[in-house]
Formats: C-alpha cells, sequence, structure tokens
C-alpha cells in the first residue's frame, strides 16, 4: 500500500507518519513517498521520520522526490497538504487584509479567497495528473481552504477526492465531553461548508443530547465554544457553531484585535518554522528533538495567537494537535479495508442540501466503505446558515471561475460577494495589494 503525501516537507508531516506507525493492522501503509518542490525541507522531515521509525519493527518505508510525476505513479492513497506561497504567503494574505480594515486569516475571508486564487490552479494541475498517472488512487485533501480546493480537484477526480478537517470531530468530542458522553458512541448531527457549520444535535443512543447543553448555562459556559460566543448566543442560535464561525459572528472585534497583534498567525508561524528548518541544515541535529520543541512552542502558542478567546490553553493536546491525522488514518482504513465507519467530511453535496447543487462540496457526516464517502442524509439548515453557507459557496464559485479564466475582475467579484467584505472599492485594492504581493496570482489579467 503505497501513499504520497505532496507537501511532503511539511512540518506536520511527522503527525501522519507518527498515526502510521501505530496502525499494525493487515493492509496498512506500508510504503510512503514525500513530495516537496523544495528538497532542504524533504530531507529535514525525511530525517524527522528516520528517527520517528527507528524502533518500530516493519516501520513504512519512506522515500523522497521533487518529481510529482514520479511520486504520483502507483500510488494507491494521495494526501494533498500543500500550502502555495508558503507561510510568507499566509502572512501577505494576513496583512494585506487587514490593512484594508478586512478579515486576514487563513481560510475566512479576504485572506481565504487570496489563499484560494493561488492554491486552485495548482490543485487543479495536481488532480489532473493524479487522473492521469494514478486513476485508482483516492485523493485525501487537506490543502486549505479545503472546501474550495476539494471541489476545484472534483471536478476532475469526482468522489475520488474526499476533503478532511479536524475541526469538526474536535467539536463533536469537546460537546461530547462536557455531557459526560463518550465521543466514540456519539452521532454529530454537523453541516455545513468547512470552516462554516453547525452542530445542531448530538445523539447518544438515540436520544438527542444538545437541548440538555443549551438548556444549561454553566455546562455551556464550561467549555471552549462557550466561552468563545457567548452562552447567550449560543442559546439564541440553538446550535454550535465551528470555532471559525466567530469570524462571522463577531468579525469587528476579531479584526481590531488581529489588527493590534504584534504578529500575525502566519507571521508567527513563518519565523519559528524557519527556525527549524534552519537548524535542520546543520548535519548533527537530532531532528526529532528539534522537531518536538517546535512543535510545542506552537502548541503553546495555539490559541493565543490564532483566535482571541477567553478559552485559550483550555485545550488539550489532543485538539490542539488538530488530530487531522487521525482522521486521515482512519479514512483510509475504511476505504482500503471496507471497515465501514462515519466520519464528518467534505464531499460532493448530492441533493444533502437541498439549496445548493450536486457537486458543491460541503462538510457533512459520511459513511465510508471500499466505495468511497457517502453523505447522510442531515435536516435543512436554519435560513440564517442558509444564508451564510449560499453566500460563501456563490464566493467560491466565483474563486474557481477567476482561476479557470485568469480574470482579474472575476477575481474582483469575489472578494467583493464575501460577506465579510463591506465595499466593491475594497475587493478592487485587495485584488491590487494581493496581485503586488504574490507571484502565485500573476496569472490574473
Ligand atoms: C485547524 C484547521 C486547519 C488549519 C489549522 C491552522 O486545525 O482545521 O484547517 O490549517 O487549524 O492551524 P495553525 O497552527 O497553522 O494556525
Ligand atoms: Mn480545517
Amino acid at each position: 500500500m503505497k501513499l504520497t503525501i505532496l507537501g511532503g516537507g511539511g512540518f506536520r508531516v511527522p503527525l501522519v507518519y507518527g498515526a502510521l506507525l501505530g496502525d499494525r493492522a493487515e493492509g496498512r501503509v506500508t510504503h510512503v513517498v514525500l513530495h516537496d518542490l523544495d528538497p532542504q525541507r524533504l530531507s529535514a522531515v525525511t530525517r524527522v521520520l528516520a528517527e520517528q521509525a527507528a524502533h518500530v519493527p516493519d516501520a513504512p518505508e519512506v522515500s523522497a522526490t521533487t518529481d510529482l510525476d514520479e511520486a504520483l505513479r502507483g500510488a494507491d492513497f494521495v494526501f494533498s497538504a500543500i500550502r502555495v506561497g508558503g507561510l510568507e504567503g499566509r502572512a501577505e494574505d494576513e496583512r494585506v487584509a487587514l490593512a484594508e480594515g478586512v478579515l486576514g486569516q487563513e481560510t475566512v475571508g479576504a485572506g481565504g479567497i487570496a489563499y484560494g486564487l493561488r492554491t486552485v490552479p495548482v490543485a487543479v494541475d495536481i488532480a489532473r495528473r493524479v487522473a492521469r498517472l494514478a486513476p485508482d488512487a483516492w485523493v485525501i485533501n487537506f490543502t486549505n481552504p479545503a472546501g474550495l480546493v476539494t471541489e476545484a480537484m472534483s471536478r476532475h477526480l469526482g468522489d475520488r477526492v474526499i476533503g478532511i478537517c479536524d475541526s469538526p470531530v474536535g467539536l463533536g468530542r469537546r460537546i461530547a465531553r462536557v455531557l459526560g458522553a463518550n465521543p466514540g458512541e456519539a452521532w454529530i448531527d454537523y453541516v455545513g461548508l468547512n470552516h462554516l457549520g453547525w452542530v445542531r444535535g448530538l445523539r447518544v443512543a438515540g436520544r438527542d443530547e444538545l437541548p440538555r447543553l443549551l438548556a444549561d448555562p454553566d455546562l455551556l459556559g464550561s467549555f471552549e465554544e462557550g466561552k468563545l460566543f457567548g452562552v447567550d448566543w449560543l442559546q439564541s442560535l440553538g446550535a454550535i457553531p465551528n470555532e471559525y464561525l466567530h469570524y462571522y459572528y463577531f468579525n469587528r472585534e476579531t479584526v481590531r484585535s488581529y489588527q493590534q497583534a504584534e504578529k500575525t498567525r502566519g507571521a508567527f508561524l513563518a519565523d519559528q518554522q524557519a527556525r527549524f528548518y534552519e537548524e535542520m541544515k546543520r548535519p548533527d541535529a537530532a531532528a526529532l528533538t528539534t522537531w518536538d520543541r517546535t512543535r510545542a512552542e506552537r502548541e503553546a502558542t495555539y490559541m493565543s495567537e490564532n483566535r482571541e478567546t477567553a478559552g485559550a490553553g483550555e485545550r488539550d493536546a489532543d485538539d490542539l494537535s488538530g488530530g487531522y491525522e487521525k482522521v486521515a488514518l482512519a479514512l483510509m482504513r475504511a476505504i482500503a479495508r471496507d471497515e465501514r465507519t462515519t466520519l464528518i467530511l467534505n464531499v460532493r453535496n448530492q441533493g444533502t442540501l437541498s439549496v445548493l447543487d450536486a457537486d458543491a462540496v460541503i462538510e457533512v457526516p459520511c459513511l465510508v466503505d471500499a466505495n468511497g464517502a457517502h453523505p447522510v442524509a442531515v435536516a435543512p439548515l436554519p435560513d440564517h446558515a442558509t444564508g451564510l453557507v449560499c453566500s460563501v459557496k456563490a464566493v467560491e464559485r466565483e474563486v474557481l471561475a477567476a482561476a479557470e479564466s485568469g480574470s482579474r475582475t472575476t477575481a474582483v467579484k469575489a472578494f467583493a460577494l464575501h460577506p465579510l467584505v463591506d465595499s466593491v472599492n475594497v475587493a478592487r485594492r485587495l485584488v491590487e495589494g494581493y496581485t503586488d504581493v504574490h507571484p502565485g496570482l500573476a496569472y490574473l489579467e
């Protein structure tokens, strides 16, 4: 079983490899191919993986290449975890938007649109190559903005590309815990787009336990989303939003605090990771120890740097590391061994939300087996949520159209239609600002 990781020199790759090392079952991954454009990053990560594997019998073999086609040939699974423009690009996405007084964030609002415009053409090229060189492979996409990028790839790969995110499962786990339920036994009624979804129910043995949480201010105030959104607002909504909805419901406060922050999240991570790859240039560097130390620093700053919330520091290590590698592994196992399971994934709508067309990628619980991920039927969203989902999906469609045509006018339209961009003039200046700093946007004419 061959797994190819695109973005194989990325800082989070050891998390994925760590998850693979823990998988002892029949049919597990036996060969990992790391692909990256940067040979130094590849070599740094390869050394970390070698140390991780040192005392593990039958550890998956690791090879590395900068040749994309070579990496894809013969792959059973392809993980796409690339970052077009690197963390420096992420920092520019944040800076340009914040300078205009609108949200600059990795995946949401203007920052997410800029990142999407850079990433979609690269993701489409990858999808085309997979279709040609590894037509039977399953592509697991964690490249952000994950919903949009998955949709771009699905136009070439159909349902063979599945997008993943750790935030819905993390949210479900926190709600289950606060209710005293076993997260493994809870059915989470969650739906929306990636980083734009709501938990409307949590059923244990067929009984919805969420009303008990919503009715209890103490319980509600005791966990991260309760602190982030406030008890009153959660009770008004009658649902628990994904933490990324904070950028919509408390946009003004977030923009202000991000503008005042000494460094944006992207700039912070760019510096930190540059130090890691720099240290790894020393041939005698203790790879795993260096990686572990950097990761611990990153996690310690996760909430304070990333999301302004009274819940800072409340997440446990499992939540902090995201657990996205666990989602990826669970998905791969279910497909490879036909081990039926339910996961919240980014897949084509196929009628699940009647307000969106069949090809729109949404985030929804899916039954997964050897035939892939099948969205389950869910209740419709309330109107306020439908409104947001439809307008953000319309923006995503403009991003896809701009990436396909190279039209600057369409790119302006994408920014201008976003609910968090408050003027067409701002949208025009954002396109100017982003094309000035991002070589990856040179295609816009
Ligand atoms: C969560 C999201 C990911 C996102 C990450 C950012 O895990 O689900 O989509 O990339 O946060 O974390 P970072 O440490 O890079 O700010
Ligand atoms: Mn995510």
